[in-house]
């Protein structure tokens, strides 16, 4: 989802953010740099280092992309793995785990993921901003990858993959 794209969702180009314990450093980091790269960003917690329960966090960011108050969001815990099962439970979110620059981009151009979910114990802290900047800018490319995304949102129903 390129910004022209999620400007023109509910949400505008509001990216939603949050973490658990293991990630909020990481997370607030990546809310200024982001702010100062000029996005809109909705931070969803925590603001400490207690510790908390990550599905807690993924559920607040999986809400506001679900339902549009925000176009997308970014999640991390200390491997992404956590924040990535919980914020898939929810209809509409496809929530990604990547480790690098591309299996970022790739999330988007095959997938169109609208959650991306990173680990703070995986990913370099330096390269938090530039790999989650990428993804907000990378596009989907759709075609026949269409479809098969389409099959992915269709998972939630009990007859789905039947006829493969
Ligand atoms: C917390 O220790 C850790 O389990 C969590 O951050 C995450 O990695 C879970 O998937």
């Amino acid at each position: 989802m390129d910004v022209k794209a999620r400007q023109e969702r509910p949400g505008g180009a509001v990216v939603a953010l949050a973490s658990d314990h293991a990630g909020v450093e990481a997370c607030l980091a990546l809310a200024a740099a982001l702010r100062e790269a000029g996005h809109e960003v909705l931070h969803l917690g925590p603001a400490k280092p207690d510790p908390v329960d990550y599905p807690d966090f993924a559920a607040r960011v999986a809400r506001a992309v679900a339902s549009g108050q925000a176009a997308c969001g970014v999640l991390i815990c200390g491997t992404g793995i956590g924040m990535g099962m919980a914020a898939n439970r929810f209809r509409g979110v496809r929530a990604a785990v990547a480790h690098d620059e591309y299996t970022a981009r790739m999330s988007r151009e095959h997938n169109d993921a609208n959650v991306l979910c990173l680990g703070s114990r995986v990913v370099p802290a330096a390269r938090v901003a530039e790999i989650v900047r990428l993804w907000l800018a990378t596009p989907f490319l759709g075609g026949r990858h269409a479809g098969r995304v389409a099959k992915i949102d269709a998972c939630h129903e009990p007859e789905a993959g039947k006829g493969a």
